[in-house]
């Protein structure tokens, strides 16, 4: 078993950061030590297989992305990054876990959708890796198989009450899961988008010949998101589940998740890299000589960006720091503009729904500790700690301390990253939606269960070393 000591660079966890050092044994953290420790009368670094210098450079958890999409049928189609692109694509990111979502669609057995997931990931991922499972038609037969998921380490479902004809659940079927989720402490993820309202929306739209993405904006209108996410936490009031809103991007499914927060509600959220950044004007309304009008394909997504003349981007930032919100996930789910995106030119409804992000989450999220709207221990938390936590990961994952697994990151804040034009990102896909954005730091070195992933922009990872996460119940909850 190989032994390291990360020596000289401060470690930040969620709560703190200091000057230390970190000895791994083989695949697990063995001590957090005071710097240049001595052990039995010989210098650590001494008698250590290998050193890692980490002067100047700040020792992270390795993130964990709790929303990702690998090979999602979807739109027609079938998102871009499969397991090995796509965990390749988030070590080089500083990403070190990822949880996906395994899907039921209608007519068929969760326990099939599951073991289709497990068939994909199996002997293809560079990090570890679990599942939420997306419940895609509630019946008897389906309540009684996701009563049997925590055992098999999946401890989360997602539904949807948006997407009719597709993942869509109606309220009856909701509550039933969330029945469920009660009985059973298993988290509900929910998107929350009126579904049936927006497809009337859109429809009327393109009728009206608005079939450019920036109507897909218009159509998915934030008061459909405001109105599902009440509902959502009715229910779950009513029920007596824990729930956990997925991609808010609306100020105002803030203050719904805030409101039930405050009145003591197990109400969770999480929001995306793009709902921060990006916008309904910017982004989904660009055009560009290539592309002209569809050129906001790139950025469909659901829910989708948001108007930055109402705010809700800096209304995203504030839930960040006032704990509203709790966490950062991409929802990577990505399909190239040739051949997938392309499909919705001329009706936007057609554009398979989603944005690759997975391998600039951490970068991204660090640039709210550059300009001051994080605190380093607040980013270590929303990217790592709380993901942890509230998948039932915390103490294997999310935290440096002896007995967890060595993920571990490097992050260089003197560092610089461009993400310049597709061959500099490691995605499966054409293009990046983060095309032109310039990062203060840079990922320096990756380490997965004390395997060192990524160094010096050069990547040792190897497909297969990722295995399955078996989660326990959110750590998360009062
Ligand atoms: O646009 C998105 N978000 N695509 C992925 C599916 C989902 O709703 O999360
Ligand atoms: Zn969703
Ligand atoms: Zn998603
Ligand atoms: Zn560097």
């Amino acid at each position: 078993m190989t032994t390291t000591l990360i020596t000289g660079g401060t470690v930040v966890s969620a709560t703190g950061r200091g000057l230390a050092d970190v000895l791994i044994d083989g695949e697990t953290i063995a001590a957090v030590l005071q710097p240049g420790s001595v052990l039995l009368g010989t210098d650590l670094a001494a008698s250590v297989d290998r050193v890692i210098d980490a002067t100047g450079r700040y020792v992270i958890p390795g993130g964990i992305d709790a929303h990702t999409h690998f090979e999602l049928p979807f739109g027609g189609t079938e998102a871009s990054d499969t397991f090995e692109t796509g965990t390749r694509a988030a070590a080089w990111g500083g990403t070190t876990s990822v949880i996906d979502f395994a899907v039921q669609t209608y007519g068929t057995r969760i326990q099939d959708g599951l073991a289709k997931w497990h068939e994909k990931a199996s002997g293809n991922c560079a990090i570890d890796y679990g599942f939420h499972q997306i419940v895609g038609d509630v019946t008897e037969d389906s309540l009684a198989a996701l009563r049997a998921l925590p055992d098999e380490g999946v401890s989360s479902f997602k539904l949807f009450m948006a997407y009719p004809g597709v993942f869509y659940s109606d309220d009856a079927q909701i509550l039933k899961a969330m029945q469920v989720s009660r009985d059973t402490g298993m988290l509900t993820m929910m998107h929350a988008e009126n579904g049936p309202a927006i497809d009337v929306l859109a429809a009327q739209l393109v009728e009206q010949g608005k079939t450019d993405p920036y109507y897909h904006g218009i159509a998915r209108a934030w008061q459909m998101e405001e109105e599902a996410t009440h509902r959502a936490i009715m229910l779950a009031n009513l029920t007596g589940a824990p729930l956990y809103i997925v991609h808010v991007s609306a100020k105002q499914a803030v203050e719904q998740v805030a409101w039930a927060r405050d009145k003591g509600q197990n109400v969770y959220g999480e929001t995306c890299p793009q709902y921060l950044y990006q916008s309904l004007e910017e982004q989904l309304g660009a055009s560009s000589p290539e592309w002209g009008r569809f050129e906001g394909a790139k950025w469909v997504c659901s829910t989708p960006l948001r108007s930055r003349a109402e705010g809700h981007q800096d209304s995203m930032w504030q839930a960040l720091r006032t704990n509203d919100l709790q966490m950062v996930s991409t929802d990577h789910c990505p399909f190239c503009m040739k051949d997938q995106k392309e499909l919705g030119i001329g009706d936007f409804r057609k554009i398979p729904n989603g944005i690759g992000s997975i391998e600039h989450r951490m970068d991204l999220m660090y640039q709210g500790v550059v300009t001051g709207e994080l605190t380093l221990e607040r980013w270590v938390e929303l990217t790592s700690t709380t993901p942890a936590r509230m998948f039932g990961l915390y103490g294997r994952k999310g935290v440096i301390q002896p007995g967890a697994d060595a993920d571990i990151v490097l992050y260089d804040p003197n560092g610089h990253t461009s993400i310049g034009l597709n061959k500099t990102h490691h995605m499966n896909m054409d293009y990046s939606a983060w095309e032109g954005f310039e990062i203060d730091g840079h990922v320096d070195t990756v380490l997965s269960r004390g395997k060192v992933v990524v160094d010096d922009n050069q990547y040792l990872g190897t497909k297969g070393d990722g295995r399955f996460l078996k989660r326990g119940l959110s750590q998360y909850l009062a």
